[in-house]
């Protein structure tokens, strides 16, 4: 493995060497030498930057989304302290590209963990601006709290694991939201609203519950285990959140709500499962100890995700009206809270 990594570092540090070199030997007049170590080195710089985004960009899990003008964001990020708790994972027997790998998986987890509480945070706003009542407002904010949990833990394990404090840095594209306008219609705000609940909320909260379900169940390492077994049981309720927001907005939205139920099951079809990258040197057997799950596996949890979602909302069309539930995600306190993970 450790060949591994210093391949990696050979090629890393020589794209920029075969770049810059290339543009002294043009400066010097060699023109074909130039060329040729230019397009190699602009060539290999690419091709990382090409892999550092596959791996960087991949779902191993989700939960809910922060969109922000129709795309995804998580924080940038950081060395420092702040979003950490005390949890150390097993790490003997190690190599030091093993340990690279999950730092990465767990960075890429606690980026998402951390992202989900600026998007409760903006369902809570919305939430309010609807006029939705206090059990979902509540629900909302005790879900934000899980999810600070869910990121400090994250952070803790992907700290562990690389050797390195990493830290959630600024998400920068928060602040250049424009303020909204005052609602005049607001059919579109329900059409949103209900589009937003059942793909994220109910699919994505759903899809994130049962993936580190599986996963906890897979993974040796007990402080891994415990941690995808909380996430999965907080996630669980999460989803439950985004029924019962489903169920305010249909109850409240009238038609167009209805109607954008119609096309938010059409847009469940184009749902795909995450794709994982190729990571060489580590086996999906390694994976699995260490609570990511393979390719098939995510594959097989999604489609159950996905049937299960749609046979749900589809009973809801068919109902001449459905009346809120006395919302079931709101909980007297969060499993988070009553674990370790705090
Ligand atoms: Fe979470
Ligand atoms: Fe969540």
């Amino acid at each position: 493995m450790e060949l591994v990594v210093m391949i990696g570092l050979i090629i890393l540090i020589m794209g920029p060497v075969f770049f810059v070199m290339g543009i002294v030997y043009l400066s010097r007049g060699d023109k074909v030498a130039g060329s040729i170590m230019s397009v190699v080195g602009a060539t290999t710089m690419g091709l990382l930057f090409w892999a550092y985004n596959v791996i960087s960009h991949t779902n191993f899990s989700k939960g809910r989304v922060l969109r922000l003008k129709g795309r995804a964001r998580v924080a940038r990020r950081t060395l420092g302290e702040g979003w950490a708790d005390e949890a150390s994972p097993q790490l003997e027997g190690l190599t030091p590209y093993q340990r690279t790998v999950l730092g990465e998986a767990w960075m890429y987890s606690a980026g998402m963990e951390h992202a989900s509480i600026p998007a409760f945070a903006k369902l809570s706003l919305k939430l309010s601006a609807l006029g939705a009542p206090s059990e979902l407002l509540e629900a909302c904010h005790l879900a934000a709290l899980d999810e600070v949990r869910h990121a400090r833990r994250c952070f803790a394990l992907a700290r562990a694991y690389s050797g390195l404090p990493w830290s959630a840095g600024a998400i920068p594209e928060l602040g250049q939201e424009r303020p909204q306008r005052p609602i005049s219609d607001d059919s579109d705000e329900w059409s949103r609203l209900v589009r937003g609940s059942l793909l994220d909320g109910c699919l994505g909260e759903g899809l994130a519950a049962s993936v580190a379900a599986e996963a906890s169940r897979r993974a040796c390492d007990p402080v891994v285990r415990e941690t995808l077994a909380v996430i999965a049981e907080d996630e669980e309720r999460h989803a439950e959140l985004g029924w019962d927001v489903l169920a305010f907005a249909l109850e409240r939205g009238g038609g167009k709500a209805r109607q954008a139920l119609h096309q938010a099951l059409d847009a469940l079809d184009e749902q795909r499962t995450p794709a994982l990258p190729r990571i060489p040197g580590v086996d999906e057997d390694f994976l699995s100890r260490n609570g990511l799950l393979p390719q098939a596996e995510l594959g097989r949890l999604m489609e159950e995700c996905l049937q299960r979602t749609r046979a749900r909302a589809e009973e809801w069309t068919q109902r001449p009206r459905v009346m809120m539930p006395p919302c079931s995600s709101s909980p007297n306190s969060s499993s988070s809270a009553s674990t370790g993970m705090t």
